[in-house]
């Protein structure tokens, strides 16, 4: 959606993955004050956002929504004050239907009215659910609260939440900042291949403002720490957002090494906005590059099998340019190889290994400096 936000994909926190309806306010700000101390803002976690069942159960007199007093005894205004002093931005959630999928009022006919609430109360970000929606089609309603958001004057990312229904991606770019492209994810190694497979053929259709969208991340949440890697390496390399949904408060500091590596974080949020294509996909064995804004490629090595793998591409397949020789920095384990062009590596079962690829060689150690890199072709 052309309204100047999202110009990368967003990033932040949603409750919805860990916490389900038990969504407090005081849930909310802790997990801002922890954005802040652990250093998660500066990477550019931004959003944090409510999901369902922030609502009391019926509109007031004049039909507005109301918070539920138990769970945000200052309101969402009181809520979004708060995060806004961290320097932090805050997430809604409504349905574009009569209710929401937890039953509460939804925004279906209401659409002007709730997104003025939203932009009153200072609202930042609107995931936009489907429930109950009454068969109405779907672009009708989804335009609907696009141009109730638009009127409103406020800044407000626009999140669609429809599950891939009606092929949300061919239209999705004129209406939302990005679409769910797929069903809910839960934190299993098949749920999150099933998202990753239904998302990786979709690259045409994303770009700067305009997000494919295979759910919120599951990292921390119960798979291992190696399918973790691999849903955070695969999202980033799929230009995907990266919301987590875990209890930040309590991750370990195994997960939070996921979620902070800068330079995975990086490929993510490169300016470019290229989502990652597949160079080959057999046998469970999957290269995925990306290219970025500075010439350089990301390259992701995916074994979705139960066993390790050797999985081997070159640096021409991903989209390089010739040259004598190539620097393969490896993003997690934060070491820099040399290539003539060969790219392969032992990838564990259900791992992934990703690389920056940038033509030129440079030192095995230290950074990456263009110039030697430059000079030694
Ligand atoms: C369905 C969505 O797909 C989920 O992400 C979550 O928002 C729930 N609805 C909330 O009811």
């Amino acid at each position: 959606l052309d309204n100047g936000l999202a110009r990368t994909p967003p990033m932040g926190w949603n409750d919805w993955n860990a916490f389900g309806c038990n969504v407090t306010e005081q849930l909310v700000e802790q997990t801002a004050d922890y954005l802040v101390s652990s250093g998660l803002k500066d990477d550019g976690y931004t959003y944090v956002n409510i999901d369902d069942c922030w609502m009391s159960a019926s509109r007031d007199a004049n039909g507005n929504l109301v918070p539920d007093p138990a769970k945000f005894p200052d309101g969402i205004s009181g809520v979004a004050a708060y995060v806004h002093s961290k320097g932090l931005k805050l997430g809604i959630y409504e349905s574009a239907g009569t209710a929401t999928c937890a039953g509460y009022p939804g925004s279906l006919n209401h659409e002007q009215q709730d997104a003025d609430s939203f932009a009153a109360w200072g609202v930042d970000y609107l995931k936009y659910d489907n429930c109950n929606n009454q068969g109405v089609p779907y672009q009708q309603r989804y335009d609907a609260m696009r141009d109730a958001l638009a009127a409103t004057g406020r800044p407000i990312v626009f999140s669609m939440c429809e599950w891939g229904d009606d092929s949300v991606w061919t239209w999705g770019a004129a209406t939302g900042n990005l679409w769910r492209t797929t069903g809910d994810i839960n934190a299993s190694f098949s749920s999150m291949l099933s998202n990753f497979h239904t998302n990786v053929g979709l690259a045409q259709y994303a770009g700067p403002g305009a997000w494919n969208d295979p759910d919120m991340l599951e990292v921390g949440n119960g798979m291992s720490f190696t399918e973790d890697r691999s849903e955070f390496s695969l999202w980033a390399e799929m230009a995907a957002p990266l919301i987590s949904g875990t209890d930040l408060r309590s991750a370990s500091a195994a997960t939070l090494s996921l979620y902070g590596d800068k330079d995975v974080i990086a490929v993510d949020q490169d300016s470019l906005g290229k989502q990652g294509t597949e160079i080959s996909s057999s046998g469970g064995l999957d290269v995925l590059t990306k290219p970025l804004s500075n010439g350089d490629v990301a390259v992701t090595l995916f074994n979705e099998n139960s066993s390790a793998a050797t999985i081997s591409t070159t640096a021409s397949a991903a989209g390089l340019p010739a040259a004598a020789s190539y620097t393969l920095d490896n993003l997690w384990s934060h070491t820099k190889a040399t290539t003539s062009g060969a790219v392969s590596a032992t990838v564990p079962a259900h791992g992934t290994v990703m690389y920056r690829i940038s033509a030129g060689s440079a030192t095995t150690t230290g950074t990456t400096h263009p110039l030697i890199g430059a000079s030694s072709n």
